[in-house]
Formats: structure tokens, C-alpha cells, sequence
């Protein structure tokens, strides 16, 4: 008997497609969840998955992974997706195919599903990373061949006797793991309509948050997020942590259109408390460690790196190539960020570092001034000289001596 690999969420989706698959292929379903970090989710998933068919169903619990090898390259690479997206879904989904190819190996089963549709980037992700791990892997996707409509599925899952998951009454389509959460569908999908309160899972309005600030101190040693207001702790909690004190200001909330690889635009509302707060610390640290020359390139690759994984280039030598890259540069990232957090507002109000390029003798304006006045005039000479050779040209006048030469009348 054929032997599929399932990702399931516990969703509609996944429910319907552990029977569908069964009838399909006449194959007896491994139904696997994978802890990203999405809470309450998780709760009795398992049971679920067995309740609808699957001969057996794993939770496993990929949290750290997800943060060490998945989260923080991202962090440090100043990964966001058209200039807002952190990519939680889209950092999830290559581990979540990784240990689908995993379990499929162990279980000796030739296929993978996963639940995802035919217009979403999700599928791409999936399918080019699972093949990237296990060419010969064969991967079955139900919901881009069914054809059914939601209420079809639901009659579907009505008439197969599947328990319908109470999630069916909403009309929203989430996502969540420990970097944030999306929010789509509904009223969303009109990008002139203001996203109602109560799509927000982690983020509090922020005319509804406190009115006085929160400041938070946030300590990197090279590139790596320590410590929160001096407290120490692992990286995973750090993220839950910033989740809370951030969310509790109404900091995290992102509402874009935005180009999915499949050609299509679309509009997004994301929560990413935690994401917003580290990309700010982090790209302000930098700004204060990095030289000039190197930022700028930082900058240019930092896109890149966010377009390489949101188009599922994960398990690439691209990614691993810009990884080295960013390795190299997180060398000199070490130091301290100050934020405050008020009313929706994330802001980074100071920054300190032994490792600094900041130098106190040559920026001031005060006294302990050492910067050499007088040697701007000869540098600005050549650096202008070009400028002023092609203003001289067009004037019809001759072109000026070389800085330095004096003129012959
Ligand atoms: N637009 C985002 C992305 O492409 C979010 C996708 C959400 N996925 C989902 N299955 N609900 O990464």
C-alpha cells in the first residue's frame, strides 16, 4: 500500500485532505504537524488527525531550529519583503518541507502533501524545497487538483463524516508561528477597507495601548539578540518576550499589497510584534558599526535575501553564499539598542557599541573637536572637480585647471 506524508495543520484543509488522499491513491496517510511556534493551534492536533484517518500523526516540536537556523539568518541579513514583510510564513515553510522529506524517508513513504492552494506563494516554497532536499520525492498537493469550492469542501467533510473545525466560521485565513502572523481573506481583500480589530491576535490597538512609553534595551554580540532590559535568555523566549511588550503598545501591525511570485497582487495584514522591534534594533546597530561602503551593500542584499526567500530559494547556493556574507559582517555587531515603544510607534532612541565607527572626536561640535577643517577644502576640490569641468563645458567657458594647478592667464 502507497504511504503519504502529510503536513496537517488540523485546518479544514488538511482534515479533508487525509480522506481525499486516502480514496485518491489508495495510500494510508502519516499525518505530521510541525511546531513553529503557533500556540494553541497545536491543541489536541494530533487527535484530530487520527480522528479523520491517519494511521499515525507527529507533532514535532521545531521551534529552536526555526529561530537558530531559520529566524536569526533572516534577522541578520535585514530579510523583509518589500519593505515590510518580516516573512514568517515564508522562513516556516522550508523547515516545515525539511522535516516533511525527513519523516517521509523514515516512514518509507514515496509522497508528500501539504494543503496549500494553486495561487499561493506557499506552494512554491514547499515544492522546490522539498525537491531540493529529495529529488526523487513525489509531491501531491490536493487542493490545487480537487476543485472543490469551501462549501464543497465542507459538504465533503460533512458527508465523509470529518469533523468540521471551528475555525470554518471565520471568514479570515491565518497564519502564525513564533516571527508573526498573517491575516487574510474577507473584507481584507478590498484594499481600500481598513482591517477590523478583530483580526488581531497579537497586537493591541494602538489607540487602545498605554499611554505612557516602554523602553526597551535590547544587547546583540555579534549579530545574535541576547538580552531584553538586562535579562538574559534564549532566543525563543527573547522573541516571545519582545511579542508580548511589544504587542501590548500596538507595535507589529503591517497592512501592504504586495507581489506574490505567482504574478499576482495581493493585499496583506501581517502581526509581527517581535520581527519589527529586532529588525530595527538590528539595522540600527549596524548603522553604527558598519562602514559606509559596506552598508550600502548590506542594504542591496538584505532585498536579495528577502526575494530569494520568498520565492522559495531556501536550499540554495545563493542562500548560503549571502549567508557567509552576512556571517562576515555580524562579526562587528555587537552592542546596544535602545527602543520606545508607545501607541502603535517603535522607535530607536539610542544606540552604543565598543565597537562603534561613531567617533565622539569627529563628530562634534563642541570643544575636543579634531576633525582637520581645513583639509575638507582640498578634498572637495577634486571631489567636485568633475561636477565643475562638465558646468564649465556647458558654459562655453574652458575647462578649469586640475585642483592644485594654477591658471595661466
Ligand atoms: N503572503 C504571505 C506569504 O506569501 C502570507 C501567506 C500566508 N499563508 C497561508 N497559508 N495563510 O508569505
Amino acid at each position: 500500500m502507497e504511504r503519504i506524508v502529510l503536513a496537517y495543520s488540523g485546518g479544514l484543509d488538511t482534515s479533508v485532505a487525509v480522506k481525499w488522499l486516502m480514496d485518491r491513491y489508495d495510500a494510508e496517510i502519516v499525518a505530521v504537524t510541525i511546531d513553529l511556534g503557533q500556540g494553541k493551534e497545536l491543541d489536541d492536533v494530533r487527535e484530530r488527525a487520527l480522528a479523520v484517518g491517519a494511521v499515525r500523526a507527529h507533532v514535532v516540536d521545531a521551534r529552536e531550529e526555526f529561530v537558530r537556523d531559520y529566524i536569526l539568518p533572516a534577522l541578520q541579513a535585514g530579510a523583509v519583503y518589500e519593505g515590510h514583510y518580516p516573512l514568517a510564513t515564508a522562513l516556516g515553510r522550508p523547515l516545515i518541507a525539511q522535516k516533511l522529506v525527513e519523516i517521509a524517508e523514515m516512514e518509507d513513504a514515496g509522497s508528500i502533501a501539504h494543503g496549500c492552494t494553486g495561487k499561493g506563494n506557499d506552494q512554491v516554497r514547499m515544492d522546490v524545497s522539498a525537491r531540493a532536499l529529495n529529488p526523487s520525492i513525489n509531491v501531491v498537493a490536493p487542493a490545487r487538483v480537487w476543485g472543490m469550492t469551501r462549501p464543497e469542501e465542507i459538504e465533503y467533510a460533512r458527508t465523509h463524516g470529518i469533523p468540521v473545525p471551528a475555525s470554518v466560521d471565520s471568514p479570515y485565513s491565518t497564519d502564525s508561528n513564533l516571527w508573526g502572523r498573517s491575516i487574510e481573506c474577507g473584507v481584507l481583500e478590498d484594499p481600500w477597507t481598513e482591517p477590523p480589530e478583530e483580526i488581531y491576535a497579537l497586537t493591541r490597538s494602538p489607540a487602545e495601548a498605554p499611554d505612557d512609553p516602554a523602553y526597551v534595551e535590547l544587547e546583540f554580540e555579534r549579530g545574535v539578540p541576547k538580552a531584553v532590559n538586562g535579562v538574559a535568555m534564549p532566543l525563543t523566549e527573547l522573541i516571545n518576550s519582545l511579542e508580548t511588550i511589544a504587542g501590548a503598545h500596538g507595535v507589529g501591525r503591517i497592512d501592504m499589497v504586495e507581489n506574490r511570485l505567482v504574478g499576482i497582487k495581493s493585499r496583506e495584514i501581517y502581526e509581527a510584534p517581535a520581527a519589527v522591534v529586532l529588525h530595527a534594533a538590528h539595522r540600527a546597530l549596524e548603522a553604527l558599526v558598519v562602514p559606509r561602503d559596506l552598508e550600502r551593500l548590506k542594504t542591496d542584499l538584505a532585498r536579495r535575501y528577502a526575494d530569494l526567500v520568498y520565492d522559495g530559494l531556501w536550499f540554495t547556493p545563493l542562500r548560503e553564499a549571502l549567508d557567509a556574507f552576512t556571517a562576515k559582517v555580524q562579526e562587528q555587531v555587537t552592542g546596544e539598542v535602545r527602543l520606545r515603544l508607545l501607541k502603535g510607534d517603535c522607535r530607536v532612541v539610542g544606540r552604543k557599541s565598543p565597537l562603534a565607527l561613531y567617533e565622539p572626536a569627529l563628530a562634534t561640535y563642541d570643544e575636543g573637536d579634531r576633525f582637520d577643517h581645513a583639509a575638507a577644502e582640498g578634498f572637495i576640490r577634486i571631489w567636485g572637480l568633475p561636477v565643475e569641468t562638465a558646468a564649465s563645458r556647458s558654459a562655453g567657458r574652458r575647462a578649469p585647471a586640475p585642483a592644485g594647478v594654477s591658471r595661466d592667464e
